[in-house]
């Protein structure tokens, strides 16, 4: 008996992957299929399959032509299973001519060729396009730019730069001086200006009817987002903090671990981010502009925005606030920040609770790593999980997501945006105990 064995993700079944299947089959006498998993394939750069890992399972089994369907799961397991499966063929479409050249030290190699003019990316894209237009000038626009390109469907359509700097850091084809124009071209517009002109940004951009993702805070005062967020609902679109530590993957898992009990009752959570000022003191933003939204989330994530007690301590240099230090007071808990723009620190995030702590090193706010900590050291469990693009591409394809129905659900919600303006608002006016 020959057994052969094929992988592949195998999303929004297609006519080039029966076609591929149909002859796999007809070089043996029994066909193992393996459907990559989520995990896998995100780190093999398909980030937005579009399908679940059981629903991909579905598409090969209903095509009859698979004897054994496995999941792969890990860097490495095609020669496990090679060897575990006796297979005497591995093939594969010939858009991996030569990559699995390796294997034919365990079995024989057959490259078949790839039927023309069909892939699962084209499919995703067609069903997702989303142009992004982007009003700002800093690096983080830049890295946005760059991340929409690993999203299938989604491209940037222009940049318009909203103060005249850092032009150097911008593809020339990109820019446009006119914000009508950039409107015209795109369906949905990507905010990351000065925190005092989103506000209008933002009006504008959906009075245009465009579906808008803005840098958090959204705008600098608790009138200004209501009304924003009525014109939105008003007109159906779309207006989603962006903030990327809430969208990524291995925080998403933290705040899972920890509000399923596996510290206890939380009794604190604290969480530090700092920088020192940059060389260009035009880029220079207060220490709560710089993290205070970051520094927040998990707290209010955590414990709730019904704190009973907030106090607020600021250090200032010429009249320039270098580091902010907040503290709360809950039912049954406390919490704290430190934030700074020119006072450095370990940019920890730790989480105490009746039972362990989860400890989250430096720079926590980007991390692919954590700890769950116990009394007894031999019970510490170790979390692992990639970041692709500091959780930017993930937050964008929430962003298409919820533009395309394909989900109801704000990483961040509503309430949360609105007490970050809050504090905001309270530290501007001078306001810093309750
Ligand atoms: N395949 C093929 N012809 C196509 C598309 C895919 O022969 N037009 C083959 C691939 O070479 C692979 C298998 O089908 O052996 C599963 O491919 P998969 O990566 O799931 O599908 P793609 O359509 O290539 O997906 P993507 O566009 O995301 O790369």
């Amino acid at each position: 008996m020959t057994t052969v064995i094929t992988y592949g993700t195998y999303d929004l079944m297609h006519r080039g992957h029966v076609r591929l299947l149909e002859r796999a089959k007809a070089l043996g006498d029994y066909l193992i299929v393996g459907v990559t998993s989520d995990n896998f394939d995100k780190e093999r750069g398909k980030i937005n399959v579009s399908q679940t890992l059981l629903e991909r399972v579905e598409n090969v089994k209903s095509t009859g032509l698979a004897d054994k369907i496995i999941v792969e799961e890990y860097e490495g397991q095609k020669i496990d299973d090679i060897i575990k499966y006796k297979v005497d063929i591995f093939t594969v479409g010939s858009d991996w001519m030569g990559k699995f050249d390796y294997l034919n030290e365990y079995c024989k190699v057959v490259y078949l060729d790839r039927t023309k003019g069909i892939s699962s990316t084209e499919i995703r894209s067609d069903n997702n396009s989303l142009s992004i237009g982007v009003i700002g000038n800093n690096r983080l626009a830049s890295k946005f730019i760059k991340e929409c390109s690993f999203v299938n469907g989604v491209s940037t359509s222009g940049l318009y730069l909203d103060e005249n700097k850092n032009r150097e850091m911008f593809d020339d084809n990109l820019l446009t001086y006119d914000l009508n124009e950039l409107f015209n071209k795109s369906d949905s517009i990507y905010i990351v200006s000065q925190p005092n002109s989103h506000y209008e940004q933002i009006k504008l951009a959906l009075e245009h009817k465009k579906h808008v993702l803005c840098e958090t805070p959204i705008t600098t005062n608790v009138k200004q987002y209501d009304e924003l967020l009525k014109l939105a609902d008003n007109k159906n679109l779309i207006l989603l903090d962006s903030l990327k530590t809430a969208y990524s993957v291995a925080y998403q898992r933290l705040l899972l671990l920890v509000k399923g009990g596996i510290i206890g009752e939380i009794a604190s959570v604290d969480a530090v981010c700092t920088s020192l000022k940059s060389a260009n003191p035009a880029s220079w933003d207060s220490s709560f502009d710089s993290w205070g939204p970051t520094a927040l989330l998990p707290i209010f994530q955590l414990l709730g925005i019904d704190y009973s007690d907030i106090s607020i301590y600021i250090k200032k240099e010429n009249n320039y606030d270098t580091f902010t230090k907040i503290a709360f007071k809950y039912h049954n808990a406390v919490a704290s920040i430190k934030v700074g723009n020119g006072v450095k620190s370990e940019g920890e995030l730790i989480i105490s609770g009746t039972k362990g702590y989860a400890y989250v090193p430096a720079p926590w706010w980007k991390t692919e790593y954590f700890e769950i900590r116990f009394e007894d050291p031999n019970e510490n469990k170790k979390y692992y999980f990639k970041n692709d693009g500091e959780g930017i591409r993930y937050e964008i394809i929430a962003f298409l997501d919820l533009i395309k129905n394909n989900t109801n659900y704000y990483y961040i919600s509503r309430d949360i945006s609105r007490k970050i303006i809050e504090i905001r608002e309270k530290i501007n006016n001078g306001m810093l105990n309750d």
